[in-house]
């Protein structure tokens, strides 16, 4: 085996923080940055690589390129989708520094939706109707003129928020002038898209990805909705599950080759090869799958449930799909379940306050088979943890099945407090029933 690398994490979510503690358990890995990281971050665990953060942000290229030199990281890893987009890949592969990551060409397929429909039209990938406009009067003229339901989107990167599922013709009209007229999204707003609305239930299928060669992982479910039941507004994500028991080994693999595949190759093709993590999310509609999105990168909160499942060495997983060699490695998932369960602050979505004294997060990790992810953390001067964002912590549990699974995640958050902590009740409550069903 060759000398253990330093590895370079770009984030500061639950996300970053699942990739830094998978990443710290291999034996390739001598030490994990992150930048900027959080409060969880900012600690290590014995048994494994050091972590610690460094102060960069994910928007600083020339800084974090001036880093990975003077700490001699061997391998960067980017998060969050704005630097991909931004081309933070790009930057760090003109400097010679390998980084995993789709450059900013590869990652239109999630910074313009204009550019991913119109791509999945080429290739034939199964989504919606769509149409693409710049300007309100052709806007709203289309919207009168189909005879059916609508999604009305901003094709460009909008932080999750550029999407809008309009219950009346009238709101879906709203939604045109706010993007088009108003500019509520900014430039993201330059181009709107009006698309056929789907129904079905949704699941999130990520893939490992070396240009050529897709290595799905298994398929995830999020909790979009604040309230237990799928009530109240959009987040983030509240909390995940995987494997998701909807979608069978027979469907992963159709997805496998009827999008995931083709969505590859037609990149390759179109000289924009695709190395990274491919993220399609997916409604089951009664006539098969189809992608709503594309994204280029991992999910949160999904990585905080896929990555405990992975058995193999996740830099060894990034090595082969930058060295494009991803099909001649194993990557083997432990049989089981995970689930993870967001801890949020008092407001959230909305607004909410931070620096609120965290508890009881040695009792949650000290319990077998969980582990506390840090979101929205920061660690004070005195080493306090104190909550720092909307998403705070993602616990996440794991066993032999999802219910094992479930009742790990929310026993880890039983132990931990902070003043105006909510957390949804019901993550996974659904698919427990469908797996009691298969079991029964
Ligand atoms: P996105 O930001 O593209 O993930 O969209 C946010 C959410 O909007 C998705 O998770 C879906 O619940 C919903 N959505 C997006 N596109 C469609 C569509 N074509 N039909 C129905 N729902 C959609
Ligand atoms: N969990 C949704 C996303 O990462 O986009």
């Amino acid at each position: 085996m060759t000398q253990p690398i330093n590895i370079l994490v770009i984030g500061r979510g639950g996300r970053e923080h699942a990739l830094a503690w998978k990443l710290a358990q291999s034996p390739r890995v001598a030490k994990v940055w992150v930048a900027p990281g959080n409060g969880g971050t900012a600690q290590s665990r014995t048994g494994a690589a050091p972590i610690a953060n460094a102060p960069l942000s994910e928007s600083d290229a020339a800084g974090l390129v001036n880093f990975a030199r003077r700490e001699q990281i061997g391998l960067a890893v980017v998060g969050p989708e704005a630097p991909l987009a931004a081309g933070l890949v790009d930057t760090f592969q003109a400097a010679g520094l390998p980084c995993f990551g789709p450059s900013r060409a590869a990652a239109q397929i999630e910074a313009s939706k204009a550019f991913a429909k119109a791509f999945m039209t080429r290739h034939h990938l199964p989504t919606g109707r769509y149409a693409v406009f710049s300007e309100l009067p052709p806007a709203l003229a289309h919207l009168r003129a189909v005879d059916y339901p609508v999604v009305i989107k901003a094709s460009g990167l909008a932080a999750g928020k550029g999407v809008i599922v309009p219950d009346s013709p009238e709101e879906a009209e709203e939604a045109l002038r706010q993007i088009i007229a108003e500019k509520v999204f900014g430039a993201a707003g330059d181009e709107v898209l009006i698309e056929e609305r789907l129904t079905g239930p949704e699941v999130s299928i990520l893939a490992f990805c070396d240009g050529r060669t897709v290595v799905p992982m298994p398929a995830a479910q999020d909790h979009k909705r604040i309230f237990d039941g799928d009530a109240g507004p959009n987040t983030g994500g509240m909390g995940a599950y995987a494997p998701a028991p909807l979608v069978t080994s027979a469907l992963l693999d159709e997805v496998a080759q009827t999008i995931l595949q083709p969505a590859v190759d037609g990149l390759r093709n179109e000289g924009r090869p695709y190395v990274g993590v491919l993220y399609a999310g997916l409604m089951l509609t009664k006539t098969g799958p189809q992608v709503l999105e594309f994204n280029c990168r991992l999910g949160d909160p999904e990585t905080e449930a896929i990555l405990p499942l992975l058995q193999s060495d996740l830099a060894a997983i990034f090595q082969a799909c930058l060295d494009g060699t991803l099909g001649q490695i194993e990557v083997a998932w432990r049989a089981g379940a995970a689930a993870t369960v967001v801890a949020s602050s008092e407001g959230y979505p909305g607004s909410y306050p931070t620096g609120r004294e965290i508890t009881g997060l040695a009792e949650a990790e000290a319990l077998e088979r969980v582990a506390v992810f840090h979101a929205g953390t920061r660690q004070t001067e005195t080493g306090q943890l104190v909550t720092d964002g909307g998403r705070v912590l993602a616990v996440t549990g794991w066993g032999d099945t999802l219910r094992d699974a479930l009742s790990q995640a929310y026993a880890g958050l039983e132990r931990i407090h902070f003043e105006g902590m909510h957390f949804r009740r019901d993550i996974g409550a659904k698919a427990v029933n469908d797996e009691t069903h298969q079991l029964s």
